[in-house]
């Protein structure tokens, strides 16, 4: 895929499909952007005979000229966002696609209250080449799909002054939307191919391209060192237990950030056995590792002055001969002991161990990032990430990260209140409540207990990892959420500084 980036009216570049936008209300003249193609009345004539209103991702195509113009719906002006220019250039980019066409012509838009060149031209290429993802590496495409591919996208900005701007959003833009495909890969992909040994061995090869480090801790080792919850989690599983630990530090770093992810490549529930309708999709309860892994990918492409360590627990839960008992109690890296009443809450056992690790990093905040609860998913479902953290400064940071992304993030207490109800009997902790109260909120303050000491926030992405519906840059399946977020949370950290 090649972009460029050239000036002048959009009118008059001749590359492949024009994308123009229109906005939703009265048939005024100004309609139809950019403003050049106001001086185009024919095209204004065709679009509004063509009884095209301009609601957000409404299409049409039509012949201009010899050549071929989409009109894509850009919503009300009075709603016009960065968002609406991902949304617009994923819609222009698929259907492009789909009528068979290999290049196409976006505008920088430059309407009031969009902010920079190189912000509309970023959100503009992620729109595009993440509403262009698909997963068909594992079948044929049927045969008018074949060779059905966008080679080429031209942006077009209307002052050669923004071109340089431009250019530095779109290839940002290239570099996220590149990591954001890798973590939708991952986690599209089957638990049969995308095991904990492949995911540290993604991590290896990522290391050796962009000079990390990288330490891979295997499973008789965990053992020995005593990171007793992924074990107890790993343990019933044939495919062994990876720690994963890979770390981007540029040499004028001026912050320290842990990512934790929670990586388990398919989550039967264990003994604690999930029923089988839609267990399917619970290859995707590794979301948080490859977000995590894609944002160390990203950090480092980009040369964030940030260090960045990515910790990941990839293992599997599975129920056999070997596998942890409802009952058992287990000692974590910590020290702490807890006793495991579901093993279908596995997720918090393995972030235990990823959490107390992180510590000898001393970051100025740590963030983990987890497929954690059904609950969620009922409380926020598909349009926020559950945050909680008792850090005002970094809630409100992501808080920020997730309105200019739109991987938004919508706070949960994580009051002291809610505490007894993880505690134990028999040992420090117990894995679930017993009154199914709270279930977010509760997975939560179980991590405090290791996260305890450095700042940190935990996102539930359990209800936005996974898409049944296809959204404009957003196909059916892996979203691949996070890695856009955290990206934005880290820049903007250091630029405040
Ligand atoms: N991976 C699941 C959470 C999940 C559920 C993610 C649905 C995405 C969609 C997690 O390991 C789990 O099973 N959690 C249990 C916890 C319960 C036993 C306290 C849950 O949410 O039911
Ligand atoms: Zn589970
Ligand atoms: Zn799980």
């Amino acid at each position: 895929m090649r972009i460029q980036v050239r000036s002048g009216q959009l009118g008059q570049v001749r590359d492949g499909v024009q994308v123009f936008a229109a906005l939703e209300g009265e048939r005024r003249a100004e309609r139809l952007l950019p403003s050049s193609s106001a001086r185009d009345p024919a095209l204004r004539r065709l679009v509004d005979a063509a009884g095209f209103r301009g609601a957000a991702n409404e299409t049409v195509l039509l012949p201009r000229n010899g050549r071929w113009v989409l009109v894509v719906g850009l919503g009300k002006e009075a709603d016009l966002s960065l968002e609406r220019v991902r949304q617009l250039a994923g819609t222009a980019a698929k259907t492009v696609r789909a009528k068979g066409f290999r290049r196409l012509t976006l505008p920088v838009l430059s309407q009031r209250g969009l902010g920079l060149p190189a912000s509309v031209a970023q959100a503009a290429i992620e729109g595009a080449l993440l509403g262009l993802y698909r997963y068909d590496r594992l079948k044929q495409l049927p045969k008018h799909e074949q060779g059905r591919r966008i080679d080429a996208i031209t942006l077009v900005v209307e002052r050669v002054g923004d071109m340089a701007h431009a250019k530095r959003g779109a290839a940002k833009a290239e570099v996220l939307a590149q990591a954001v495909a890798l973590a939708r890969d991952w986690i599209n992909g089957p638990s049969n191919l995308i095991t904990p040994t492949f995911l540290a061995n993604q991590a290896r090869a990522l290391a050796r391209q962009l000079r990390l480090k990288c330490r891979v801790i295997p499973f008789p080792q965990l053992k020995r060192l005593g990171f007793g919850g992924i074990v107890g989690v790993a343990q019933g599983s044939a495919h062994p237990a990876q720690f994963i630990v890979i770390e981007y530090a540029p040499r004028r770093a001026k912050a320290t950030f842990a990512l934790c992810g929670k990586g388990i490549t398919f989550d039967s529930g264990g003994l604690s056995l999930k029923p089988a309708a839609k267990m399917e999709q619970m290859k995707y309860d590794m979301s948080g590792a490859a977000a995590v892994l894609a944002t160390v990918k990203a950090a480092a492409t980009l040369r964030l002055p940030a260090r960045v360590i990515g910790i990941i627990a990839a293992a599997e839960n599975l129920p056999s001969g070997t596998a942890q008992k409802p009952g058992d109690v287990l000692k974590t890296l910590s020290g702490k002991t807890v006793e495991v009443l579901n093993t279908d809450a596995e997720g918090r056992l393995v972030l235990a161990d990823c959490l107390h690790y992180a510590k000898r990093f001393k970051p100025d905040a740590a963030v983990d990032l987890a497929t954690l609860t059904g609950a969620c998913v009922i409380a926020l479902g598909g349009e926020a990430i559950g945050l909680m953290t008792k850090d005002e400064r970094l809630a409100a940071r992501l808080n920020q990260a997730g309105k200019a992304t739109y991987e938004r993030v919508w706070r949960l207490p994580l009051w002291d209140e809610y505490g007894p109800a993880m505690k134990s009997d028999i040992a420090d902790l117990r894995n679930v409540t017993n009154t199914g109260e709270a279930g977010t909120i509760t997975a939560a303050k179980f991590l405090e207990e290791f996260a305890a000491g450095m700042p940190w926030a935990h996102l539930d992405i359990a209800g936005t990892a996974w898409t049944e519906k296809e959204k404009p840059y957003v196909p059916k399946g892996a979203v691949g959420i996070g890695v856009r977020l955290l990206i934005e949370l880290m820049e903007r950290w250091h630029a405040e500084r």
